[in-house]
């Protein structure tokens, strides 16, 4: 039995492995709670995308706010990807993991002065801008730098992806990309600006997108856009059309990358714009069905109301059912025989949000090992120290190999960079 978005993780009688490890073993080697990776899930989720643009001129750039530890990057850089960054901090680490940086695309409403010195150090491909006051900023410091930064601007074509709203981000009340009405105003703005060079388009919907047509909407705003801008006489060299789709947690049934993309090239092709390079931003689809969490259960406290499973695993390390009420599925690494009953998963941190399932079918024992799904992506990226806990181990698999990509983070690193007061 395989699981949900991912063949690689399956029950072989009763136990869960990956590839040829079994997952329980895992944990008796390198403890809980623990990020397990699939590299092979990982590479076989690329490969639609990779295959789809193929003969294009075009550019993964995957998105590292995802997952963002350097065997990972590492992992897409070696397979020929760009890397989609939002900090100084993660461009730091797509050079440490051996990443390209003209093929990395800097995002974010906020970049600082330092970031954009250190980008254009780097020699980054493009600078995703998305407002004329960053436009402005970004033009001083390249000249000062005597650089010219690249630039297309991310628009925000006033689309709704039918997401979470914290995760839709191409409506107009978003904080995102500069409004579509703008758009040819900031362009001629970008364009008449010294150490900036327009070179493209971008936009980003909002992400774990499971539909195409929002995307086929927002392409139709950016290609209308596109013909005025450079009817503004301001050419468009690529089109980055973002990230987003949505993976399987329970029983959502998003498109496959092959088939959004081959209605993206039909769409672009008809409009006559086949020629341009294309560039995308995907992560979770990536990444998210490549990683499990893996937490033992403590202690089993039935209520009268509820009965919970106490794990020790926590919002701490998994934020996404605290923040968004997100559903991750959960199973039993070793499955039993007894009948299941109906338990909440929760993690030893003092707040009720700190939840990981709730009323979740469970046949589970103390000390046995729970597998928390899809947490590939915005998992240990999102983890915190809150309740001073030390962030989980990350490991890779690939075949029967294991590789510890992560420690365990200690105690007395969380505080090392405190000082007591001198009285
Ligand atoms: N490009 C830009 C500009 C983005 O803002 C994002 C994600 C991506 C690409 C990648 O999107 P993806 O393919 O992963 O959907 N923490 C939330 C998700 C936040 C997404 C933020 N932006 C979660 O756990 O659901």
């Amino acid at each position: 039995m395989t699981l949900p978005g991912s063949p690689f993780f399956a029950f072989k009688d009763q136990d869960l492995y990956l590839d040829d490890v079994r997952l329980r073993d895992l944990t008796q080697q390198y403890g809980t709670p623990l990020y397990v990776y699939s590299r092979k899930a990982m590479l076989a989720a690329l490969a639609p995308y990779q295959q789809a643009l193929a003969g294009r001129q075009h550019l993964v750039c995957f998105a590292v706010k995802s997952n963002s530890n350097i065997a990972v990057l590492q992992t897409f850089a070696q397979a020929g990807c760009g890397f989609d960054i939002v900090s100084g901090g993660e461009l730091a680490r797509v050079l440490a993991a051996g990443g390209d940086a003209s093929k990395v695309v800097f995002s974010g409403v906020g970049k600082t002065r330092a970031e954009m010195r250190l980008a254009l150090d780097a020699g980054v491909r493009c600078f995703n801008v998305e407002s004329t006051a960053e436009l402005e900023v970004l033009s001083q410091v390249a000249s000062e730098m005597g650089k010219t930064a690249r630039v297309s601007l991310r628009v925000n074509p006033d689309v709704d992806a039918g997401t979470h709203p914290y995760i839709s981000t191409g409506l107009k009340g978003n904080k995102f990309g500069v409004a579509h009405e703008q758009a040819i105003n900031t362009y001629q703005r970008a364009a008449s600006l010294p150490g900036i060079e327009v070179t493209g388009i971008d936009c980003h919907i909002g992400s774990q997108i499971t539909e195409i047509a929002p995307y086929l909407d927002a392409l139709d705003r950016v290609l209308d856009l596109v013909e005025a801008i450079e009817g503004a006489g301001i050419p468009i060299h690529h089109l980055d059309l973002g990230g987003g789709l949505g993976i399987t947690y329970t029983d959502e049934t998003p498109p496959g990358a092959d088939e959004l993309i081959k209605q993206l090239l039909a769409k672009i092709d008809a409009r006559g714009h086949g020629h341009r390079e294309l560039v995308f931003e995907p992560g979770r689809s990536l990444v998210g069905n490549a990683g499990v969490l893996l937490t033992e259960v403590m202690f089993l406290k039935p209520g009268e109301k509820k009965n919970f499973c106490i794990v020790d695993a926590a919002m701490n390390d998994l934020m996404r059912p605290a923040l968004y009420e997100a559903y991750m599925g959960i199973v039993n690494t070793r499955q039993r025989e007894d009948a299941p009953e109906v338990w909440d998963v929760v993690g030893p941190v003092c707040e009720s949000g700190d939840w990981l399932g709730r009323d979740r079918s469970l046949a589970v024992q103390p000390g046995d090992v729970l597998a928390v799904l899809s947490a590939g992506a915005y998992g240990m990226t999102m983890a915190s120290n809150y309740n001073t806990r030390g962030r989980a181990a990350e490991l890779m698999v690939d075949g029967n190999q294991v590789w510890l990509i992560r420690e365990r983070e200690s105690v007395d690193a969380l505080f090392a960079l405190e000082k007591l007061i001198k009285n």
